[in-house]
């Protein structure tokens, strides 16, 4: 069969219009627009308004939005009591993955797929996650929770929530472009998984819940964790080179490198760097950022002509870091961010259906007969 495919790698399998992706000249447009220009002049709700719209909102269309957002920050007590019986060495991934199943458990109608229902369902799981993730992490500290604050921007009452107090006007920012940066990516994994389930006509939750478990993955999202433990484990500047060429002798994958769609720098690593750069300097992790930036040069050097060049995990990891995440902290930041493109494109799967159900190329043996128990 010559049309395998393997990994689906090359296959076009949706059409969408919420990003654009062009790997060898390193492009990357939500509805058309530059994600830089969304880094440097949007905000997290308004880029995912956009990207659920397909259209920039107006004031009033921001200002409804936002407002029916944060009315939603709030989890049922229920859940907030079951965080607190959680096994307090939980990995965060899976506490946010069974959280948000369960969220489906508080809802009436948790099966409706209309696009009122499906958006409206969507919008308050993206509300609610920053404060799933943040009970669980104050519990596990063993800290009292600190409840949502409807009067507080996506970034600002996450930080709040997770801190116990008011991030600086730069932490919040830095918190928001993140956020921008990683709401939508084509047809990623995590976006693909959350596609393939709502076409089953399942229901928001369940796709959710498959992406978030797809994300968590260290070839995917969960490979800015591994940037995190690489650059920890790397003693200091002039410890980078020998560490590095020792793993691409080893042919060992460098976490935070290499892209299946994009073959130049990912542009969102442009951005997360100079991000990465300021909070690393007003944070006193310089080190940390000079280790990124001379690994980036060594893999430039070595591997650039394969087109492995860095991704968005790479300085995420050093952004987290100087904003004063925990290192296993980072993927949930990741799905809390990419809840506004799953949703997107569930929305936009539902609007025009078609179950996905591809073949497998059969590789085993034929006419095998059958041996009864007692003669194997
Ligand atoms: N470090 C070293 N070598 C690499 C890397 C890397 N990070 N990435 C790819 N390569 C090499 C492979 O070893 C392989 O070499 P070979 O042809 O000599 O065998 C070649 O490049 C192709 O690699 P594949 O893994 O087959 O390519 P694929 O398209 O499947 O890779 C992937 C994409 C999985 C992201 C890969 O680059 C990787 O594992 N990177 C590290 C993990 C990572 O950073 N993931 C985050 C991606 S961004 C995101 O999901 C949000």
């Amino acid at each position: 069969m010559s049309d395998y495919a393997k990994g689906l790698e090359g296959v076009i399998a949706a059409e969408t219009q919420m990003s654009f992706i062009d790997g060898e000249k390193g492009i990357l447009e939500y509805v058309g627009i530059p994600i830089g220009e969304l880094a440097q002049h949007s905000t997290f709700e308004e880029t995912v308004y956009l990207l659920w719209n397909l259209r920039l909102p107006t004031r009033g269309e921001l200002d409804a939005f936002t407002k029916e957002l944060r009315g939603r920050y709030e989890i049922p007590g229920v859940l907030a009591e079951r965080i607190r019986q959680l096994p307090s060495d939980a990995q965060p991934m899976h506490v946010l993955r069974t959280l948000v199943s369960e969220l489906a458990l508080h809802d009436p109608d948790p099966n409706k797929n209309d696009p009122a229902s499906a958006r409206d369902k969507a919008l308050s799981v993206l509300a609610k996650a920053p404060t799933l993730v943040a009970y669980f992490d104050r519990y596990r500290r063993g800290l009292d929770f600190v409840h949502p604050d409807s009067s507080l921007s996506f970034a600002e009452n996450f930080l709040t929530m997770l801190n116990g107090e008011r991030p600086t006007e730069t932490m919040a920012r830095a918190f928001d472009i993140c956020m921008i940066l990683h709401t939508d990516h084509g047809l990623n994994n995590s976006t693909f998984t959350a596609r393939v389930i709502i076409s089953t006509l399942s229901d928001v939750y369940s796709a959710l819940t498959g992406a978030i478990g797809s994300l968590r993955g260290p070839l995917h999202g969960g490979a800015n964790e591994g940037v995190m433990h690489m650059l920890n484990e790397i003693p200091s500047v002039d410890a980078v080179e020998p560490y590095i060429m020792e793993k691409i002798r080893n042919k060992e994958k460098i976490m935070g490198f290499g892209h299946r769609v994009y073959k130049a720098k990912d542009p969102r690593a442009f951005a997360l760097q100079g991000l990465a750069e300021q909070l690393a300097k007003d944070t006193g992790n310089e080190e940390l950022y000079l280790k990124s930036v001379k690994i980036e040069e060594v893999m430039t050097r070595e591997l650039g002509k394969k087109g492995i060049y860095p991704n968005v995990d790479f300085y995420s990891a050093t952004t987290y870091h100087s904003i004063g995440l925990k290192l296993d902290l980072f993927t949930p930041m990741f799905a809390l961010s990419r809840l506004g493109g799953w949703s997107g494109h569930i929305i936009e799967q539902l609007s025009d259906n078609r179950l996905f159900r591809p073949k497998a190329k059969y590789v085993g043996p034929h006419n095998v007969p059958y041996v009864p128990i007692d003669q194997r």
